[in-house]
């Protein structure tokens, strides 16, 4: 059988410095993904990298007293060991330096210029060097830009032109053929609205610096930085064994990014004529303790704070458990430790260390699931009409919720449709609700569902009174639960994961360590 293939890219970050926690989120997200496409046997391809060129690179080294090229190789190896820390698993690190790259670029801006789609001018207006972005006086507050609050730089200079005028319906037609391209769906009305407004042509080239890819055509002028950037994720595919991969299946970036990804992107592509990518997904913001993160007011968390508050696991599951991915979220300290404790320490570790503990005393006696999951209700999962939650008794039950009609009144209909005690009996629900929720990229539903069913087979543990050791079967099941437990969660804490399995896979299980000391 072919395997299904899956290619997810994060943003390529500006190496002016270390990474903090908005870049660790991002590419965290983009691991998981890739761990959990890797679980279901799909070929995976998982590129991340970053953004080597442009004004604010160039500037940054200035001020450092190195060259561009200087400055960013002596960046790169503190992204590279940061996502070494946090256990991401990349495919390949691409810099926009890399030759293969720089080589792409120049094909395509020939192969766009050549087709008329890009054309010298002169452009007026506003630059913010932050954003690396052209604004108009009329988005300007104050002259400055509304991002970064600085002052924008006036422009008056030659420059080639993309016609992006010419490609607004294109465009319109592209989001109608393909609705879930700009996700979630709560930040596609607001750029479609903006397309439908007005697009003007975008300057994609500057002359007065050289920190850039030089334009084919004219060699006074370096490419546009997001021009540049962007075809990324289209050259990483140019290599050998890896032009399966295009179109992407999604591009995870920040919320501030959207426009480019999901306007100048698939423009670009449509004019160089390669299909546009299957997704784009913008991530919420996080604060630092409510407030912005800011670099110059003290206001960031790095990679290394992060780990060192309760390690890489815990900072990984805080991250994607503690908002839904389109929201924005505050990080503290303090709500990281909470969950690290409370639900990492006192839900999944207890469950762990008490079962092994059992089983280590009582030994297991094989049994079966015995209880049929109706195809039905594997329906609902999929359609998203099922919910999981513990009833009255406290232990888990599948609730159905569809629109029916009773006496002729169309309404929704509540029904509790899954009851079953043996924790074996939930492997398959479980596992299905996980998929369900990863597909859509709701993360906290993800792990919200799996810890149900941990505080399911703690409450298992419980009313069965399993430390009487009268009950081997039961503790069977309970073995069988974290072994799925574990698979999982291992694309979200896969060292943890990966320690679980190793302990309930062995011959003999025995209690060893705790999996998280308590803060
Ligand atoms: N180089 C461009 C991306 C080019 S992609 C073809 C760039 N780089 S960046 O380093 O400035 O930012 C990268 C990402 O970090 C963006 O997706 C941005 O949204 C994200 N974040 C920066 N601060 C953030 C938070 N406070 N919270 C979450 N993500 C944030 O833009």
């Amino acid at each position: 059988m072919v395997k299904k293939k899956f290619y997810v890219t994060t943003p390529i970050y500006y190496p002016n410095d270390v990474p903090h926690i908005g870049h660790a989120y991002t590419t965290i997200a983009a691991d998981v993904l890739a761990r959990w496409h890797k679980s279901k046997g799909d070929d995976v391809f998982f590129l991340t990298g970053t953004d080597d060129h442009g004004k604010k690179i160039a500037q940054a080294a200035e001020k450092a007293g190195k060259t561009p090229k200087k400055f960013t190789d002596d960046l790169i190896p503190k992204f590279k060991n940061a996502w070494k820390k946090l256990n991401i698993e990349y495919d390949r690190f691409i810099r926009t330096t890399d030759k293969d790259h720089e080589e792409w670029v120049k094909k395509i801006l020939k192969k766009v210029y050549d087709k008329g789609d890009i054309y010298p001018g002169k452009y007026e207006g506003f630059y913010c060097t932050g954003c690396e972005a052209y604004y108009t006086e009329k988005d300007l507050v104050d002259g400055k830009c509304p991002i970064h609050k600085t002052k924008a730089e006036k422009l008056k200079e030659e420059t080639y032109f993309f016609k992006l005028s010419k490609y607004q319906k294109p465009l319109l037609e592209f989001y109608k053929k393909n609705p879930d391209f700009i996700s979630p769906k709560k930040r596609k009305q607001e750029i479609i609205n903006r397309v439908k407004e007005e697009l003007r042509d975008l300057s994609i080239s500057r002359a007065n610096f050289d920190w850039g890819i030089p334009l084919p055509f004219d060699k006074k002028h370096v490419c546009y930085v997001w021009f540049d950037a962007l075809f990324n994720y289209y050259s990483a595919t140019r290599q050998k064994g890896k032009e399966k991969f295009w179109p992407a299946d999604v591009h995870l970036i920040g919320k501030d990014i959207s426009w480019f990804h999901c306007v100048y992107w698939p423009a670009f592509l449509i004019s160089a004529g390669i299909k546009p990518p299957k997704k784009v997904f913008s991530h919420g913001w996080w604060t630092f303790d409510k407030e912005k993160i800011s670099k110059s007011r003290g206001k960031v968390i790095n990679v290394d704070e992060l780990i060192s508050i309760a390690g890489v696991d815990s900072a990984r599951y805080f991250l994607l458990r503690a908002a839904p991915f389109g929201d924005d979220g505050d990080f503290s300290k303090e709500a990281l430790i909470k969950r690290h404790n409370g639900e990492l320490a006192n839900k999944l570790g207890n469950l762990v260390s008490r079962v092994a503990g059992l089983i280590e005393k009582f030994g297991v006696e094989k049994t079966e699931n015995k209880i049929r999951f109706e195809e039905r209700l594997k329906k609902a999962i999929e359609k998203g009409e099922a919910e999981l939650n513990p009833n009255e008794e406290g232990h888990l039950c599948i609730s159905r919720s569809y629109r029916g009609s009773r006496k002729g009144k169309v309404s929704e209909v509540r029904a509790g449709t899954f009851l079953s005690e043996h924790p074996i009996s939930w492997l398959e629900p479980i596992s299905l609700f996980v998929k369900k929720h990863l597909d859509e990229y709701q993360f906290d539903k993800a792990l919200n569902d799996i810890f149900k069913f941990i505080d399911h087979c703690n409450w298992y543990v419980q009313v069965r009174k399993l430390w009487e050791g009268k009950d081997k079967k039961s503790l069977f099941e309970l073995k069988e639960s974290i072994l799925t437990i574990a698979e999982l969660l291992w694309p979200f804490i896969p060292e943890s994961a990966e320690k679980i399995k190793k302990q309930f896979s062995a011959k003999k299980i025995k209690k060893g360590e705790i999996l998280f000391k308590k803060i």
